[in-house]
């Protein structure tokens, strides 16, 4: 099947166009740029080995050339096109915010016009182990966004087993800078960024939405939750820490069993014992690396995880999305190991 990309020169973009490319089932098809033309390795040399060009946007041709469409754009951009490439038939994979939220709550933290509400009801959230069987039948697939796949991995398996105080989550997260995007900012100068450590938009966070409509949803109630992200001098990951009290007299190994019993069967989570997770051991690869720790003292317990925000956060997700959406086996195309050191 042919996969065209829109947004294409971005670094969701370029990542796509890494896995796209060594998928069996799939083929580089066009690749959309509003700002670039030509050759693609002008843009990006270490994709010299492609012989694909840059092409402006002409949805009639999109459409024609490609079975399925990815967009890799900033807000704003995918409400106005998914709607119109989906009524010609394709299957979209919306790797923004713009179909995650329900119309007056985008509108609110994104600042954006939301996209029109009969097509926001048919687009599924695509965290994949968690809505996968929705993602099945889906023609509009929101890809879920990094931090939010990162904290609802870890979070989701003890809301659905009622054992947390659900007033209590407080979730600390950092970043690599490619979670920003590769567009020019003056804060991500390199020496603005390097040997630095910087909280952002600690009084509300775009993912904080996104967050608790998908933890309340699973947790049947509302939540609301204390999150912080940090931006870390590193180019790739995230690694999210979250606190919470627990209500039940819970073990260590009460809390294995849930996390075993829900993603036995998911390729790409993997529970750590006798570890914790760190970004260097998921670095490009599709895995979340998920470990909980009980503070008997507190009473609180304590969930690591561990992402590449370019993989598992963006692209990975959104390929292992287009897997299940095909009914292909879910790894295909992702089964690499993460890059070390
Ligand atoms: N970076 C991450 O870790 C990450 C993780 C999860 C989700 N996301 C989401 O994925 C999307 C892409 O992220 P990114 O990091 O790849 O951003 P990026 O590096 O800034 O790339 C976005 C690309 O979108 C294109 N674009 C810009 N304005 C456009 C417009 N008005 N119409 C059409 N295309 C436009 C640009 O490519 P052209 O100039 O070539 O058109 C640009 O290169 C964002 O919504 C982001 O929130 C990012």
């Amino acid at each position: 099947m042919k996969a065209a990309i829109i947004g294409s020169t971005g670094y969701g973009g370029a990542e796509l166009i890494r896995l796209i490319q060594n998928h069996p089932f799939l083929e580089v098809g066009s690749l959309i740029s509003t700002s670039r033309a030509g050759p693609v390795d002008k843009i990006y040399p270490h994709l010299s080995h492609l012989s694909s060009e840059l092409q402006e946007l002409d949805l009639d041709l999109l459409c024609e050339n490609n079975d399925m469409v990815f967009l890799a754009t900033p807000p704003g951009v995918s409400s106005q096109w998914t709607p119109l490439i989906a009524e010609r038939g394709k299957i979209v994979i919306d790797l923004s915010g713009d179909f995650r939220l329900y119309p007056e709550t985008y509108q609110a933290w994104y600042d954006k016009e939301p996209a029109p509400i009969t097509w926001l009801k048919k687009a599924v959230y695509g965290l994949s182990e968690w809505f996968g069987r929705q993602v099945k039948d889906a023609q509009i697939i929101s890809n879920p966004g990094c931090y939010p796949t990162a904290i609802l991995l870890a979070l989701l398996p003890l809301l659905q087993a009622k054992v947390l105080d659900i007033s209590s989550i407080i979730i600390d997260a950092k970043s690599g800078v490619t979670g920003a995007g590769r567009g020019l900012q003056q804060g991500l100068l390199f020496t603005e960024v390097n040997e630095n450590l910087r909280p952002y938009k600690v009084d509300g966070h775009q993912h904080i939405p996104e967050i608790e409509r998908f933890a309340s949803q699973v947790a049947g109630d509302s939540i609301y939750i204390n999150f912080v992200p940090h931006l870390v001098p590193m180019n790739r990951g995230i690694l999210v820490t979250i606190y919470a009290k627990l209500v039940k007299d819970c073990s260590n190994q009460v809390l294995k069993e849930i996390y075993q019993t829900i993603y036995e069967a998911a390729p790409f989570i993997r529970l750590c014992e006798g570890r914790w997770p760190e970004t260097k051991h998921v670095q490009g690869s599709n895995y979340c690396d998920i470990a909980w720790h009980l503070n008997k003292r507190t009473g609180q317990v304590i969930l690591l995880s561990a992402i590449d925000n370019l993989m598992k956060g963006a692209a990975g997700q959104a390929v292992q999305n287009a897997n299940l959406r095909m009914g292909w086996p879910e790894e295909t195309g992702l089964t690499f190991s993460p890059l070390f050191p």
